[in-house]
């Protein structure tokens, strides 16, 4: 038989999306890595065994997108994990950050999925192995904590894109499912940590001073729960499963947290939910 054709990871320069394409690899699944650094192709090539080939992928590039995969046959997977976090007051963001996490998160998911599709229904044909859109949303795409606005509405739209995507491929043998962890131990928490405290020192004070106070402690949270995360190896494993499954789950939440919060969330009247969040950010922020 055919050897499977290669799955491609966006993002797969550091977290999740490492340790995605770094477990397939070890599987002995070809893999294409999507990374915009040639130091991050250059790292994921020394922990693979050999059946990674790291591409050149921004997902906001149209361009990016072609070039990297400019004379592929087929693909075996995609993986649509690329994303950012925008977080900050809806008052105090203009449509710049809105823009921003969109680009990326939505868009960006959007324009490779598209640019895959075609190959994605040659994949069928080689292998005999599912051939599946795993999409990298959060416990945020269902579930809205205050100042992640930006973040929660970029994951939500990402879940109905799954949802809409699975039901007018599936008649054609494709699949897209949707992965949906809490807070995972990666560098994204850092990074959006810095941009959120530049946008903020960029928004005007009239609108930014009234919840900085919450916004610091926005910061302490995302900190320790980043801290307290489940490591990304283990989210890697659980994506490796739901490309190489006969059948997978739609939305497969990841984490302690993820559960409880989507399963208590999900029962509570909206009014009792706010309490709960306000009672989180110290009645907004105010103390
Ligand atoms: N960490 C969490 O707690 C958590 C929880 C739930 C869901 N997620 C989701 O998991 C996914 C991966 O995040 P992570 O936590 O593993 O964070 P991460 O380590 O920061 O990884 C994000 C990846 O996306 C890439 N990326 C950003 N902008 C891009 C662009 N324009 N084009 C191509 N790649 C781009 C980054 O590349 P560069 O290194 O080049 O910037 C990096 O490889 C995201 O979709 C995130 O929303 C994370």
């Amino acid at each position: 038989m055919q050897r499977r054709a290669p799955i491609l990871v966006t993002g797969a320069s550091t977290g999740i999306g490492r340790s995605t394409a770094l477990e397939l690899d070890r599987r002995g699944l070809a893999v294409l890595a999507g990374v915009r650094r040639e130091e991050d192709a250059e790292s994921l090539r020394a922990s693979a065994t050999g059946n990674l080939e790291p591409v050149t992928l921004d997902v906001t590039k149209q361009e990016s997108i072609e070039a990297a995969l400019s004379g592929r046959e087929a693909l075996g997977g995609l993986v649509n994990n690329a994303g950012i976090v925008v977080a900050g007051p809806v008052e105090a963001l203009e449509a710049d950050g809105w823009e921003a996490q969109f680009d990326v998160n939505v868009l960006g998911a959007v324009r490779v999925t598209y640019a895959c599709l075609p190959l994605l229904h040659e994949g069928l044909r080689v292998g005999g192995a599912p051939v599946r859109v795993v999409n990298v949303g959060s416990v945020s795409g269902r579930v809205t904590l205050p100042f992640m606005g930006p973040y929660s509405a970029s994951k939500f739209a990402l879940g109905a894109i799954t949802d809409a995507l699975r039901a007018e491929v599936s008649p054609f043998g494709l699949d897209a499912v949707i992965v949906e962890p809490g807070a995972v131990r990666t560098p994204i928490w850092d990074k959006s940590i810095g941009a959120g405290e530049e946008r903020l020192a960029g928004a005007p004070a009239d609108r930014a001073d009234r919840y900085r106070a919450a916004l610091e402690e926005l910061g302490r949270q995302a900190a320790r729960s980043g801290a307290a995360g489940v490591d990304p190896d283990h989210v890697g494993r659980v994506i490796a499963r739901l490309l190489t499954a006969r059948r997978a789950r739609t939305r497969t939440l990841v984490g302690r947290d993820a559960r409880a919060l989507a399963w208590v969330f999900g029962r509570l009247p909206r009014r009792l939910r706010d309490r709960l969040v306000r009672r989180l950010f110290r009645e907004g922020g105010g103390s």
